[in-house]
């Protein structure tokens, strides 16, 4: 590929080969472009277009330009020119803020699966390994639920006019040009956050919670259960309740309980009831505590404690706030909102950026983009973060696994650091959990995605530096993001390319001041698991042959 040494517009970059090599036809292909001229006996040549800035074109300025990946080029350069000032034109309008109007919000959730190649492995029951069926999961979870865990084939469900309702007191939620952000890295990335943290759980989670607490109302259920970890889950699940009227108990991991007594109050004063997990209520409480009496809990124990306590009651089903498809299939408004957003500014992601927890609000933001990429209509690239201390993606094994350290939960095939592993202390608490969403699983195992792991002193000093220039206090969770679209952008200040970058900003970090305390006195340090750690994780995985 022969890079051309020129530094005017990649336009008159064209132009000017085009002139000199009597070129015919162009064809962008992601940052290249071939071009046929007789001076080279009708071969296609290639070469690196170049930006004004000496950078590398982008795939979109190319494709957009191209029309669909060519054109025909003679000699009406100033046609294009009018078509680069038109667009950079466009490009000093887009605003800080981009809100939807309520008319212009999505109306459907979005189902990945339905545009899946291949489907990931389905649900089992632990005992007999039978694959499961929406029935065989009515004792857990509610109906509705349940149909749409195992449904492969329905692209968009319709969200019921309820939820639409409720939807209407948080959302829609603004993309945010980080202009600030970019100018304090120099880089000619452009940069673009979807702001979640606009409601009072200060999260993403809403999102699901209304959702739930909405068909289990429906069902006529009078009451539901759930674990949190950070508290967020647990915030936005108590606001719902109480919006749809039921009951609802809280296990709450223990050192979270401990360290955020005010995200305890938040969900009292919604009228929810939290339990520290591991606890003396349930059976799988006491066998923990039994095993480990000094133990901070885990999403896995108190996942467990959750369901267990769901079953004694008839009127009452467990919900998750993540990992599961129907979470995905509720956070997909996140996506869809971006997308019809940067529609409107004529932008397309070339990187989404995403923390993985349980993987909700990266399956939410990216599933719209993930159905052009399956359909073979964009090349974009996925990125989860992970905290280093708990790389579910990077170090875990793709393995059916329990769910939860009780082992009560189903199978899921997912990557998984076995669930029996226990964190080290972590800021990030909605990032401390051994498995991973078994559809974002599978398109990271069949390559649509990637990962890195992130240490917690790196990923605060990106919340320290995104909150000095956008104002926004990140959650330690959504800092994640926040550190791994900062490396892709600075990727860009390297080699000249203006790529655009969509990250998840999931939440605010009010409630998370005792990590930030401990970062501004130096006090923060780094838990990376050795292989013999993580080992004794990997020990606990069953043995399914799948
Ligand atoms: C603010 C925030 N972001 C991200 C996460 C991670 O969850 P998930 O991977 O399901 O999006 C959590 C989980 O609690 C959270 O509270």
């Amino acid at each position: 590929m022969v890079r051309l040494q020129r530094t005017q517009t990649f336009l008159n970059g064209l132009g000017r080969v085009a002139a000199k090599s009597g070129m015919r036809r162009v064809v962008a292909d992601g940052n290249s472009a071939r071009y046929q001229g007789s001076m080279h006996g009708g071969a296609w040549k290639e070469w690196v277009v170049l930006t004004k800035q000496g950078g590398i074109a982008g795939e979109r300025d190319l494709l957009s330009l191209c029309r669909g990946g060519s054109f025909l080029f003679y000699k009406h350069n100033f046609k294009i020119h009018a078509c680069m000032r038109e667009r950079r034109k466009k490009m000093a309008k887009i605003p800080y803020k981009m809100y939807l109007t309520e008319q212009e919000t999505p109306r459907q959730w979005y189902n990945l699966r339905a545009d899946m190649k291949e489907q990931h492995a389905p649900l089992l029951n632990p005992g007999t390994l039978a694959p499961l069926s929406a029935e065989d999961l009515y004792p857990v979870f509610c109906e509705k639920l349940c149909q749409m865990e195992v449904d492969e084939t329905t692209r968009y469900f319709d969200i019921p006019e309820g939820v639409q309702e409720y939807y209407k007191t948080f959302r829609p939620s603004p993309l945010v040009r980080a202009y600030n952000l970019e100018k304090a890295l120099d880089t000619p990335a452009k940069i673009y956050f979807k702001f979640e943290g606009n409601n009072t759980s200060g999260s993403h989670k809403l999102n699901a919670a209304a959702a739930m607490a909405y068909y289990a109302k429906e069902q006529g259920l009078t009451s539901l259960t759930t674990e949190t970890g950070a508290g967020q889950w647990g915030t936005a699940l108590s606001m719902a309740c109480a919006f749809f009227g039921l009951d609802l108990t809280v296990y709450m991991v223990k050192v979270s309980f401990e360290q955020k007594p005010f995200r305890k109050a938040v969900m009292e004063t919604f009228g929810a009831s939290i339990i520290p997990s591991p606890s003396t209520t349930t059976e799988v409480g006491k066998a923990i505590l039994a095993k480990n009496p000094n133990t901070g809990g885990s999403l896995g124990c108190a996942i467990s404690e959750a369901v267990e306590r769901s079953m004694a009651d008839e009127n009452c089903r467990y919900v998750l706030g993540s990992v599961l498809n129907q979470v995905l299939l509720f956070q997909s408004i996140i996506g869809l909102e971006s997308k019809i957003a940067m529609d409107k500014l004529e932008e397309y992601p070339d990187v989404v950026v995403g923390c993985a927890g349980g993987g909700s609000n990266l399956g939410g933001l990216m599933s719209a983009y993930m159905q052009d990429k399956l359909l073979g209509k964009s090349n974009t690239r996925f990125l989860a973060v992970e905290p280093a201390s708990c790389p579910s993606f990077t170090r875990g094994k793709y393995a059916y696994d329990f769910c939860d350290t009780g082992r009560i939960t189903p199978l899921a095939k997912m990557y998984t650091l076995g669930s029996d592993f226990m964190p080290s202390a972590n800021h990030a608490g909605g990032l401390r959990y051994h498995g991973m969403s078994p559809i974002l699983s599978k398109l990271y195992h069949d390559g649509y995605m990637e990962a890195i792991a992130a240490e917690q002193t790196k990923v605060f000093e990106a919340a320290v530096l995104f909150a000095k220039n956008e104002q926004l206090l990140p959650a330690p969770e959504s800092a994640h993001a926040i550190y791994g679209a900062i490396q892709e952008a600075l990727k860009c200040k390297e080699s000249g390319e203006s790529k655009t970058i969509l990250f998840g900003l999931t939440g605010t970090g009010y409630f998370d001041m005792q990590a930030y305390m401990n970062f501004n006195e130096g006090k923060m340090s780094d838990h990376i698991p050795t292989d013999e750690e993580l080992q004794k994780g990997f020990d606990t995985i069953p043995h399914t042959g799948r």
